[in-house]
């Protein structure tokens, strides 16, 4: 819906990547996992809220879903104080059946990314390139989202392999959320139709976290927060392993890892999915 179109300016400078701003379905495949994408995509959420501008715990319905407020309500950040271990917990935003006012608190993600971001060459270039700020971004910031192609898990092995094979740089993502004791998969792969998240390197010391958060349909985005204070010029990082099975002791296959971080792996997280 275009009143509710999210504010991202962002461009790639390649001619042969296609920017979109959200995830899309990948390439057709005659499959129930490939129809279940793109049913899911097309669908709605059915909570909705009938909130009067703004939305609080006692009343609204996406806050009493998501167990809570997940944001700051009047800073948009998020609220780490709900978070004791890891964030198991759901982002359900408002969305545009909601009645509350667009400035509502629990609206981020949907509103776009954060406007600082710079993708340029890695002081090491091996690493290739990466995004640093251009501002200062306070904890619980929204940076932007991981958003590309969603792939089949067929789809994706294939593109892992043939990226090994032809020694590409590897974009696949792999969500995995556990919910009720069942696991959720989800595979976004911005290598070739991609946001600017597509640029975000990893590191073993990462200064953002990533997020899934849905705003109107079941699938969730993979949204990228700051879990620390970021300074003007430092380059926005996340592990890409950590929601996947990234820290399995597997280490065939797995690329050096050049983040330099005092507690450095050494190797990049396993991309086995
Ligand atoms: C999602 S892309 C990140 C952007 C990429 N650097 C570029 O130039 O487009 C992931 C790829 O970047 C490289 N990369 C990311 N983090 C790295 C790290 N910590 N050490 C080495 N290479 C890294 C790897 O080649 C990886 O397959
Ligand atoms: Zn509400
Ligand atoms: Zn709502
Ligand atoms: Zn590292």
């Amino acid at each position: 819906m275009d009143d509710n179109k999210m504010n991202d300016k962002y461009m790639h400078s390649y001619s042969n990547i296609i920017y979109v701003d959200e995830n899309i379905p990948g390439p057709f495949e005659d499959s129930v996992e490939y129809n279940n994408i793109v049913y899911n995509l097309n669908s709605r959420l059915l909570n909705y809220c009938k909130c009067d501008s703004i939305c609080t715990i006692e009343t609204c319905q996406c806050l009493i879903k998501s167990g809570d407020a997940n944001y700051e309500m009047e800073g948009y950040r998020l609220n780490f104080l709900k978070n004791t271990g890891n964030l198991s917990y759901p982002i359900i935003e408002c969305n545009s059946l909601c009645t509350c006012s667009e400035s509502c608190g629990n609206r981020v993600v949907q509103k776009g990314p954060i406007d600082c971001l710079e993708v340029k060459m890695c002081r090491n270039i091996s690493k290739g390139k990466g995004i640093f700020t251009t501002q200062f971004i306070p904890r619980g910031t929204f940076i932007c989202e991981y958003a590309g192609e969603i792939l089949t898990l067929e789809q994706a092995k294939k593109r892992h392999k043939l990226n090994e094979t032809l020694k590409k740089m590897n974009y696949i993502f792999c969500l995995n959320e556990y919910c009720n004791e069942t696991q959720l998969q989800m595979i976004v792969d911005p290598s070739e139709l991609g946001n600017i998240g597509r640029y975000i390197n990893h590191s073993c010391d990462p200064n953002c976290i990533i997020v899934p958060v849905r705003v109107d349909n079941p699938l969730p985005k993979l949204a990228i927060f700051s879990q620390e204070d970021i300074h003007y010029g430092s380059e926005i990082t996340y592990n890409y392993g950590s929601n996947s099975f990234g820290n399995s002791k597997e280490v065939e296959n797995r690329k050096k890892c050049l983040c330099s971080s005092n507690n450095c792996f050494g190797l990049m997280p396993s991309d086995k999915y």
